[in-house]
C-alpha cells in the first residue's frame, strides 16, 4: 500500500471528499463523493450521463426516507423521473425482484440511455447494478448508498449480483457505476445493528491492507458506534481509498482483489447455510473474519496474539464472534461453492502480516478444528 496516504490516529476534520477510481490506467473511472448534505446539494447531481429518463430503484424502507429528496434533484436533469420499490431484505435479492425493475423499464418504454439510481444499501446497489448491466445490454447507473456497508464497500468497484438458493452472489456482472454519492447524513436513520454490520467491512480493510488503519479503528471505535460524523467521514474515505487502490489494479478479480473477501468464505457459508436474511451480511463477515484469523494463526502465518486482537475488536463492534453450528461437513460443502474455489478446492483469504493478505488452501481437518473452536 505504498501509494496510499498515511492513516492518522486522531480524526481529521471532515468536508466533502472525493475519492477517484481510476480504471485502465486512468482511461476509465469515476468519483466517489463522501460528505454530509450531498443528497440535497445540486453539485452532487451535475455532470451525470444525459438521458430523457431516470429510474430510482429503492426499497420499501429507504424510499419513504430519502426518495422524495433524490427525486427533487433529478427532476432538474431528466424530463421523466420514475421510481420502483423492491421488497426489503437479502432474501429478496433474486430474479423476481430484478424482474420488477425490468417490468418497470419496459412498461414505461425506457430507452437505452435511461439512468438508474440505486438508493439504498448493498442489496439495492447490487441488484440495480446488475439490472443496469443487462437492460438493453447496458445502461448507466449511479450508486446512492445509504448504509455504512454500502458506503465503504458494496457501492464501489462494480461488483453486481443476485443470490441463488445454492450460493451467495452467484449470478452477476462486473459493471461500474457512473458515480457514487455517499451522503453520511443518511446513516443517521440506520438501525444500530446495521451500523455494526457495516463496521465489519470497515474493520476488514485494516488487516488486509493498512495496519495503521486497524490501530485507528481500535482507537476510534466508540466514536464510530456513536455516529460521530468526522469519524465516519474518515472511515468511509479511508475504506474507499483502499478499495479504489485495489480495484484500480485488479478490476475483475484476477488476483489482488480477492483480498477484499477476507472473512467472506466462512461468512457466505453462514449466510447461505442459515438461509439469506437470518444473519446480516456484515455479521457473517465479522464472524468469518474471526475464523479466518484463527486459520491464519493455525497455518503459522500470524502470531497467536492476532486472533484475540481481531476477536476483541469485532466483538466491541457489536458483531457475533461465534458461528452457527451447521456442522463441519456442511460448512465445507457450502464453502466449495465459493467463487474463489478452484476445482472443488476451497481457497481462503488469510492474513500474512498486518496489512498484508493472500490466498491459501488449508487441510480440511485444520479448517474443521477452526470451525469446532468457533461455532456453538
Ligand atoms: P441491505 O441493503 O439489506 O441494507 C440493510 C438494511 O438497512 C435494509 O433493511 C435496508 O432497507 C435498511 N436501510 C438502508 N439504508 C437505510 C437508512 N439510511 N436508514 C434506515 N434503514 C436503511 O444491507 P447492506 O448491509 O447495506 O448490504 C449487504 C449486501 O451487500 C449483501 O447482499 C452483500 O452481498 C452485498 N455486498 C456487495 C459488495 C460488492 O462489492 N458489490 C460488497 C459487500 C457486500
Ligand atoms: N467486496 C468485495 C469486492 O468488491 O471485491
Amino acid at each position: 500500500m505504498n501509494s496510499a496516504p498515511q492513516t492518522h490516529l486522531s480524526v481529521p476534520q471532515s468536508s466533502t471528499q472525493i475519492v477517484p477510481i481510476a480504471l485502465d490506467e486512468g482511461q476509465r473511472g469515476y468519483d466517489i463523493l463522501i460528505g454530509s448534505g450531498l443528497l440535497d446539494a445540486e453539485s452532487s447531481w451535475q455532470g451525470l450521463p444525459k438521458a430523457a429518463a431516470a429510474l430510482i430503484v429503492s426499497n420499501e424502507t429507504v424510499a419513504p426516507l430519502y426518495q422524495e429528496r433524490l427525486w427533487a434533484q433529478l427532476q432538474a436533469h431528466y424530463a421523466r423521473v420514475d421510481a420502483v420499490q423492491l421488497p426489503d431484505g437479502e432474501q429478496y435479492k433474486d430474479w423476481a425482484s430484478l424482474n420488477r425493475v425490468f417490468d418497470h423499464l419496459l412498461a414505461s418504454a425506457s430507452d437505452r440511455k435511461t439512468v438508474l439510481f440505486a438508493l439504498g444499501g448493498g442489496v439495492i446497489g447490487d441488484m440495480t447494478g446488475f439490472a443496469a448491466s443487462i437492460y438493453m445490454r447496458g445502461v448507466p447507473f449511479v450508486q446512492v448508498p445509504t448504509t455504512l456497508l454500502a458506503q465503504v464497500d458494496s457501492s464501489v468497484g462494480g461488483k453486481t449480483a443476485i443470490n441463488h438458493p445454492l450460493g451467495k452472489n452467484m449470478l452477476g456482472a462486473f459493471y461500474q457505476p457512473a458515480r457514487v454519492i455517499a451522503d453520511l447524513d443518511t446513516l443517521d436513520s440506520l438501525p444500530q445493528r446495521e451500523l455494526s454490520a457495516g463496521l465489519a467491512e470497515v474493520i476488514k480493510y485494516g488487516p488486509i491492507a493498512d495496519a495503521s488503519f486497524l490501530d485507528w479503528i481500535e482507537v476510534n471505535l466508540e466514536a464510530l458506534l456513536a455516529r460521530d460524523k468526522a469519524a465516519l467521514a474518515y472511515a468511509v474515505k479511508r475504506c474507499c481509498e483502499i478499495k479504489a487502490w485495489v480495484v484500480g489494479q485488479d478490476e475483475r478479480e484476477q488476483g489482488l482483489r480477492a483480498i477484499l473477501n477476507f472473512g467472506h468464505t466462512f461468512g457466505h457459508a453462514i449466510e447461505t447455510g442459515l438461509g439469506y436474511g437470518e444473519w446480516l451480511h456484515g455479521e457473517a463477515v465479522g464472524c468469518g473474519m474471526v475464523m479466518a484469523s484463527a486459520l491464519s494463526v493455525r497455518l503459522g502465518l500470524m502470531p497467536e496474539e492476532f486472533l484475540p486482537r481481531m476477536r476483541r475488536l469485532i466483538e466491541r463492534a457489536g458483531l457475533p464472534v461465534t458461528g452457527p453450528k451447521l456442522g463441519v461437513e456442511r460448512y465445507l460443502e457450502l464453502m466449495r461453492v465459493d467463487k474463489k474455489s478452484e476445482g472443488g478446492a476451497i481457497r481462503f483469504v488469510l492474513i500474512e502480516g498486518l496489512g498484508r493478505a493472500g490466498m491459501h488452501a488449508a487441510p480440511d481437518d485444520w479448517v474443521g478444528q477452526v470451525l469446532d473452536a468457533h461455532c456453538a
